[in-house]
């Protein structure tokens, strides 16, 4: 074994983003029976700015996004004090690795029928990987890629490195292992309990690839599932995220339909929701946003051809659901026009939450990026406020770093479920200013809709008829 130091095995894990650092913090974690640590974990970004803000505040021991979860939190500290986690962007490290894991991203450039997988970056990460990891290796990938990536992109790719440093082709153990990771209350939890897939490109890879997850995960309570193959375990993760963005776009009619015959849509959802087979049928809301959902729906139709030489095949369902999603929040904006008289412009409008989930500060894709930029075009002034985002990257501006006072307010919209806005006194917030509300993600209660139009306030709520 290529020991970094002590005993104990060198896992690097290559990508300090959402997902690696938590990943990280995991692998840190993990320890025998004896409460013994079992690995030294080496982070591993590039030297850009971004990647040098994550890599330092992973080596100081501090969680490099807002979170809500303190175990997560508390996990990376004693990891630290332990002296078992560190942080660097010198891509050499990797040759003292035994267990190299993926997570740097795979973007897609979205267009309308012709979208683009940008496979440059990923392939150059893997590439560095194979200029400095030694034989033997297991390299596990957890990025989102396209089926058939390992297998034509991957494994060629460190085939190639290893050919040009004289070793040989296939030293390394492939396998695939896609993160289910949800940024939250439960971060950390949502990695080491919970169910785990995988595949191996040989038996080998497999088998390390199953003994390095059961020492992370708590397989008993949340068994593993081999798959007998990468593409096979690449499918999984890109249709079971094709398949949440199916169910989102569904609501989005019955959604229209709700409002238009007067019916509350959440009531109806409710009454479903109680058939085992129907339980997770979504609600309304603003619509779709972070980094996977608007994307992996795309991922196959966009490369069927290219890695599988798939021409005659469709996506519709795939396809229909991305553009569904990315329109929802336009319906956002037209209920909001009509609650303020059909015209946006010149109105003051406050949006509570940018970022796309509850007590999260991702901003990627946010919904709300759509509808600010949309109120913006048709001439509205619109501050937005989020208790998570303090600089909201995408529209290159700061927010305030409290709650804004409501005066002069014509309209706020409730974009996120962040807890604060849940717990929010909104009469006493307003105090004497009456903006119209719309609230998208069923923030306000029955109780508190029927209160604000008793002291004059119009409230409309995404998935209600007028005045529900
Ligand atoms: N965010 C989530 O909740 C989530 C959940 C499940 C799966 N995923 C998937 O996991 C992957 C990572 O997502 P993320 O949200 O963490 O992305 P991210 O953009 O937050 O993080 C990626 C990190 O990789 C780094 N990186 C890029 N190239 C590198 C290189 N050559 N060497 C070292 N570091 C490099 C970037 O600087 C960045 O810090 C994606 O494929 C995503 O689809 C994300």
């Amino acid at each position: 074994m290529n020991n970094y130091k002590n005993d104990k095995k060198c896992v690097c894990v290559q990508g300090l983003g959402y997902v690696g650092a938590a990943m990280a913090t995991a692998v840190a974690l993990a320890s025998d029976e004896k409460g013994n640590r079992l690995y030294d974990v080496v982070g591993i970004d590039l030297p850009d700015k971004t990647g040098r803000a994550r890599v330092e505040s992973i080596k100081r021991g501090d969680f490099p996004f807002a979170t809500t979860d303190e175990k997560l939190i508390s996990a990376l500290s004693q990891a630290h004090v332990a002296g078992n986690i560190t942080a660097t962007t010198d891509e050499t490290i990797f040759s003292k690795a035994d267990i190299v894991i993926v997570d740097v991203q795979l973007d897609l450039v979205f267009r309308e029928d012709d979208s683009q997988l940008r496979f440059e970056g990923f392939e150059g990460a893997i590439r560095t990987i194979g200029q400095h990891a030694q034989p033997g290796t297991l390299v596990l990938i957890e990025t989102t890629v396209p089926p058939g990536t390992c297998e034509n992109v991957v494994v060629p790719a460190l085939n190639d490195e290893f050919v040009k440093r004289g070793l040989s082709e296939g030293d390394l153990l492939v396998a695939h292992s896609f993160e289910r990771v949800m940024p939250g209350d439960e971060y950390l939890d949502s990695i080491v309990c919970f169910w785990r897939a995988y595949a191996g490109g040989t038996a080998a890879a497999a088998e390390a690839c199953e003994a390095f997850l059961a020492s992370i995960v708590d397989a008993e309570r949340f068994p593993l599932s081999r798959l007998s193959s990468l593409t096979a375990s690449e499918i999984a993760k890109v249709m079971e995220n094709t398949y949440r963005a199916v169910n989102i776009a569904f609501i989005d009619e019955w959604t229209k339909y709700a409002e238009a015959v007067g019916v509350d849509l959440y009531e109806v959802v409710e009454a479903i929701r109680v058939r085992p087979t129907h339980s997770n049928i979504r609600f309304p809301g603003l619509g779709v946003g972070g980094y996977c959902l608007t994307k992996d729906p795309i991922f196959t139709p966009a490369t069927a051809e290219q890695l599988h030489g798939l021409r005659d095949l469709d996506f519709p369902f795939s396809q229909l659901a991305t553009k569904v999603n990315r329109d929802m929040p336009l319906h956002a904006v037209d209920r909001l026009s009509k609650l303020l008289g059909g015209n946006c412009e010149g109105k003051n409008i406050l949006v509570l939450g940018v970022s796309y989930r509850q007590d999260v500060g991702d901003t990627r894709h946010s919904p709300a990026e759509t509808l600010v930029r949309t109120l913006e075009t048709r001439g509205a002034q619109v501050t937005g406020y989020d208790p998570f985002v303090q600089y909201w990257q995408e529209m290159s501006r700061s927010l305030p770093a409290e709650l804004p006072a409501a005066e002069g307010v014509d309209a706020v919209i409730f974009a996120t479920r962040h807890r604060e806005f849940q717990v929010l006194d909104i009469l006493n917030w307003l105090g004497d200013s009456r903006p119209v509300i719309l609230d998208t993600v069923n923030i306000m209660t029955g109780k508190c809709r029927k209160l604000c139009r008793k002291s004059g306030i119009q409230v409309e709520s995404v998935g209600r008829g007028d005045g529900l």
